[in-house]
């Protein structure tokens, strides 16, 4: 049976001590939270991860990056490698954030080598994708969302899609208080899971987490998360505080 997640991008906010404070608000309020079938994953800032990951590692929450380059090492400045995010306990990385691919050019070609990177390195990843508003004005969102996800994930072998989690996040709803409809995004995830079927086969389909992100939060969360093809969320302005985050947890 595939999981539920929560997973919470933090982006570019909260310092060491504001990152430390709020995952430990975060472990303290799902204390008594048995968190069955549910994983929760944090995402801090690239200089809070060593210290974010010391924290949960006896908890039942996890923690991803929210970026990574695809090389090894070398003359990159401002870069960070798979093997670099593995030295400080982080196993789990986000991938193809519509910021990443729009304020910093990542396209599908160089997401596909930063996927490989990561499998190489053992690492899951949450690989994230969706379109623009006039995509959807233009009722284009199925071919972007079929060709994103070619590109960037079906040249992988069968066996590599149990580390990956998808996040759907129409571009128009990030960040803009405006989601989709839970009809949307249900639509979506069907379309989602018939592909891969496709490309690979049912069970594939089946297994993956498929995760919607844009606006989540407590007041629609419910609601979308109980779509039969959604799996949970990926979660911006709500993650950064630790009850709204909770919230979102619970609402399964
Ligand atoms: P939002 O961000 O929840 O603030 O819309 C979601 C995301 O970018 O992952």
């Amino acid at each position: 049976m595939r999981k539920q997640i929560v997973a919470g991008n933090w982006k570019m906010n909260n310092d060491l001590k504001a990152s430390k404070f709020l995952v430990k608000q975060i472990i303290k309020k799902l204390k008594n939270n048995s968190l069955k079938n549910t994983r929760v994953i944090v995402a801090p800032t690239f200089v809070s991860l060593e210290k974010v990951a010391k924290k949960v590692k006896k908890t039942k929450v996890e923690v991803a990056a929210q970026n990574m380059h695809q090389v090894k090492k070398g003359a990159f400045t401002g870069e960070i490698s798979a093997e670099m995010l593995k030295s400080v306990g982080v196993n789990i990385v986000i991938l193809g954030h519509s910021e990443r691919r729009e304020y910093f050019c990542e396209t599908d070609a160089i997401l596909a080598q930063k996927v490989d990177a990561a499998l190489k390195n053992n690492m899951e990843i949450i690989f994230c994708f969706g379109e623009v508003l006039e995509d959807r004005k233009s009722e284009n969102q199925f071919n972007i969302v079929e060709s994103q996800l070619k590109n960037g994930l079906f040249h992988l072998e069968a066996s590599a899609w149990e580390n990956i989690i998808l996040a759907y996040e129409p571009v128009w709803a990030i960040g803009t208080g405006e989601t989709a409809s839970p009809e949307q995004a249900q639509e979506m995830h069907a379309f989602i899971r018939k592909i891969i079927s496709n490309k690979y086969n049912r069970e594939i389909a089946e297994n993956v987490s498929i995760l919607y992100g844009g606006s989540v939060k407590p007041a629609n969360a419910k609601e979308i998360f109980s779509k039969e093809d959604v799996d949970g969320g990926l979660i911006g302005a709500a993650a950064l505080d630790a009850d709204n985050f909770v919230a979102l947890v619970k609402s399964f």
